[in-house]
């Protein structure tokens, strides 16, 4: 089978993009953490979809994870993740921690506006992890646009607002939540979860899509088994702000043993 070239310089991905665009090629890239799924591989369909080329960038930020959060245990599995792709991704990006931070790396990108609450409140380094990750692979590839989950929505939202105030001229595609038969939210987490605490994580969604207040949605994910909440919010779904007349979002984040997940949707 065909695999996907593996470049881990930011030189090496340079000398393609720019023969691409030589060549007037439209280039697409979709940043991953690797541990692909079929919602990965989604996200790769959207971006080949829109362009002539397409990268995955496959990188365990560590950024993004608290010193307790679980950065070291991050499924990674290059070579299977390549596998996966085969012929749908033309280049994988696959930088070392020490490629994207050198010695004496300090620079921080924050992100107010939809940086502000849900997640932040339980994970305060995350966006400015993301924000500054993401803002460093699209400088470095500098594609024509790139492609992010909407099962992250929030992060969607945040990163819309990175490129729309630093003028990138890169169009963010947001591709929807894939899910499991059950209607789990398919993330490289799930692969954490026991029988027991996978059948748990199930429920989440068919709570979300159900839901009649913030506090029914909660008290009925502890009922159905998880350990704790970190919150149920129905929101503004282009905002993230006190939801109003125009369309809703219903977000949460949930524990069941060590795993935290997260889901989202529209609200009626
Ligand atoms: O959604 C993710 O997998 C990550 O947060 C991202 C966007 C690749 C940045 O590390």
């Amino acid at each position: 089978m065909e695999l996907p070239e593996i470049v881990t310089t930011v030189r090496g991905l340079r000398a393609h993009v720019a023969a691409w665009r030589k060549d007037g090629l439209r280039v697409g890239l979709v940043p991953t953490m690797g541990a692909l799924h079929a919602g990965h591989l989604f996200l790769v369909e959207e971006s080949r979809k829109r362009s002539e080329r397409t990268i995955v960038s496959i990188f365990v930020n560590p950024a993004q994870f608290a010193p307790h959060e679980d950065f070291d245990r991050y499924p990674r599995a290059l070579q299977a993740d390549a596998q996966k792709l085969g012929a749908r991704a033309d280049l994988i990006f696959a930088p070392s921690v020490a490629e994207m931070y050198p010695q004496g790396y300090a620079t921080q990108i924050e992100v107010g506006g939809p940086s502000r609450g849900l997640e932040t409140d339980f994970r305060p380094h995350f966006f400015a992890g993301v924000a500054t990750v993401v803002a460093k692979l699209l400088i470095a590839a500098q594609p024509d646009l790139a492609v992010f989950g909407e099962k992250d929505y929030q992060q969607l939202l945040v990163i819309r607002r990175l490129v729309a105030d630093l003028a990138l001229p890169i169009e963010i595609v947001g591709a929807p939540i894939m899910r499991e038969p059950d209607g789990l939210a398919m993330s490289s987490r799930n692969a954490y979860l026991g029988p027991r605490e996978r059948a748990i994580a199930g429920k989440m969604n068919v709570i979300l899509r159900t839901a009649t207040s913030e506090e029914q949605a909660a008290r009925a994910l502890l009922d159905a088994g998880f350990d704790s909440v970190d919150y149920v919010a129905i929101c503004d779904a282009e905002t993230l702000g006190p939801a109003g007349d125009g369309p809703k979002r219903i977000l949460a984040a949930a524990k069941i043993g060590g795993t935290r997940l997260i889901d989202n949707m529209e609200h009626k």
